[in-house]
């Protein structure tokens, strides 16, 4: 049976490649909408954990991983070989940086040697990891055509990055366009009709390049916003002016504005990391992106000028940072969800460890966390251990926070995030960014 066929009666068998953010929440909406889905990872546990039906992926519903494990339309494994009998192969692997801040294709390349020993003709090949423009005909291609398989006739092959918002409850990935970018127009129409079985909005464009191009544009789109929003913050600052009532007022225009808002830093697995990858790509064409280098620097300055700030708070009050009992409240790299990647916080937290700040820290979503070589704990936000702190420093502002409770015993609160905005008592204890 084609494989056109087999994608439209469901009896393809599809294979996602890393069972993480992107990959998990694929693989249980493949199955949902009745596809066989083969979850392989390289990491046991995870593959046990989605065999017993546990979730660890907050965008994923526990009841309907459980549903698609019990029913078998959903099984992991740490064999690779399962790809042999896949239809379909959908890439989701980690696409992070090297230390010096090039793009490290490490996963991306072991996938695509061990999936070249198994691809086979009327397979579609799809590639979701963000990446620079050129990697699925760069790196992917070749490996797989090295057979004699051809793209376009017996082997198709697209990019349709993912795009995912972690936390965002309207927009998942079922209902957000997905777009798709052949190496062949066949490829490409072949991807859309797989993507179409469970994503309502496709957007197909005339290649990976295309595809893989907007998807850092988007992101570079938001480092630059947010770094220009922390740098006006600065300003701000300097100037006595709150720029959360700027952003409000700016925000009441109705056309060519759109709010973006400062914080400690820039975190997750996309905004610090992905504009990197342009801009790496960009010198083999003599171009230099001096936005995505300054974004980059601005938004890598916030976590200092956020310690630099905190020396000058508690100086107001005759302490130092050395010995400085420091609270801080929310660690992960945003509000109201799990992930602590690249979270600024802990690089804040770094920086206050060094600085001789003796820390404790609240976030109900990270238990424990390693700073500097050791292990902290996160502990319930108290009256006491409010009251004992010299000063409790918000990092990101998650909704079960008490911020009445906070404000009330808190000597001094320094908010990064906005998140005491509704609190209307002792006003005077709470310094924001900008003032
Ligand atoms: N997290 C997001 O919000 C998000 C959004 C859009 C795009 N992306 C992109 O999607 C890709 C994946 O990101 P993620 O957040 O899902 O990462 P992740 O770290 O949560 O998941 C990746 C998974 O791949 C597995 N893995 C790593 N190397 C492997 C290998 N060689 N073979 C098999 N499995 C392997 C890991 O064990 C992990 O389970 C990245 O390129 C990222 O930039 C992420």
């Amino acid at each position: 049976m084609s494989l056109v066929k087999k994608i439209q009666d469901k009896s393809a068998r599809v294979g996602v490649v890393g069972l993480g953010y992107v990959g998990l929440p694929l693989a249980v909406l493949n199955a949902k909408v009745g596809f066989t889905v083969i979850g392989i990872d390289e990491v046991p546990e995870k593959v046990e954990s989605v065999n017993k039906g546990n979730n660890y992926i907050s965008d994923v519903v526990d009841a309907e991983l459980k549903e698609v494990v019990e029913s078998t339309r959903l099984v992991a494994t740490t064999d690779f070989s399962v790809l042999r009998d896949c239809d379909i192969v959908l890439i989701c692997v980690p696409t992070p940086l090297t230390k010096n801040k090039e793009p490290d294709l490490t996963a991306i390349v072991k996938v695509t040697e061990i999936l070249s020993r198994y691809v086979h003709p009327d397979m579609l090949v799809v590639l979701e990891s963000t990446t620079y423009p050129g990697t699925t005909e760069e790196v992917i291609l070749p490996k797989l055509t090295q057979k004699g398989l051809m793209a376009g006739k017996d082997l198709f092959v697209a990019f349709s990055p993912e795009r995912v918002d972690p936390g965002n409850r309207t927009f998942k990935t079922h209902n957000t366009y997905k777009l798709v970018g052949g190496v062949t127009d066949a490829c490409r129409d072949v991807a859309q009709l797989f993507y179409e079985q469970s994503i309502v909005k496709i957007f197909p464009v005339s290649s990976p390049r295309v595809a893989e191009m907007t998807k850092v544009f988007e992101n570079v789109f938001r480092s630059v916003n947010i770094a220009l929003v922390n740098e006006l913050t600065q300003l701000c600052e300097r100037m006595k002016i709150n720029v959360y009532e700027v952003i409000d007022a700016a925000a009441t225009k109705n056309f060519g504005f759109m709010p973006f808002y400062p914080g400690p830093g820039v975190g997750g697995h996309c905004i610090p990391l992905d504009p990197y990858y342009l801009a790496w790509k960009s010198k083999e064409y003599d171009l230099h992106t001096r936005f995505i280098e300054l974004a980059g620097e601005i938004n890598e300055g916030m976590p200092y000028f956020v310690v630099n700030k905190l020396q000058r708070i508690l100086n107001r009050y005759g302490r130092c940072l050395r010995d400085a009992p420091i609270f801080v409240l929310g660690v992960t790299y945003k509000a109201d969800i799990g992930d602590p990647r690249e979270s600024p916080a802990t690089k804040v937290m770094a920086l206050l460890l060094r600085e001789g700040a003796l820390l404790r820290y609240s976030d109900p979503f990270t238990p424990t966390l390693m700073l500097e070589g050791q292990e902290y704990r996160s502990q319930a936000i108290t009256p006491d251990l409010l009251a004992s702190s010299a000063c409790a420093l918000i990092l990101t502002a998650h909704s079960a926070f008490d911020y009445d409770m906070i404000v009330e015993h808190a000597p001094v609160v320094f908010d990064t995030r906005n998140g005491t905005r509704h609190v209307t008592h002792h006003r005077e204890k709470i310094i924001l960014l900008s003032t």
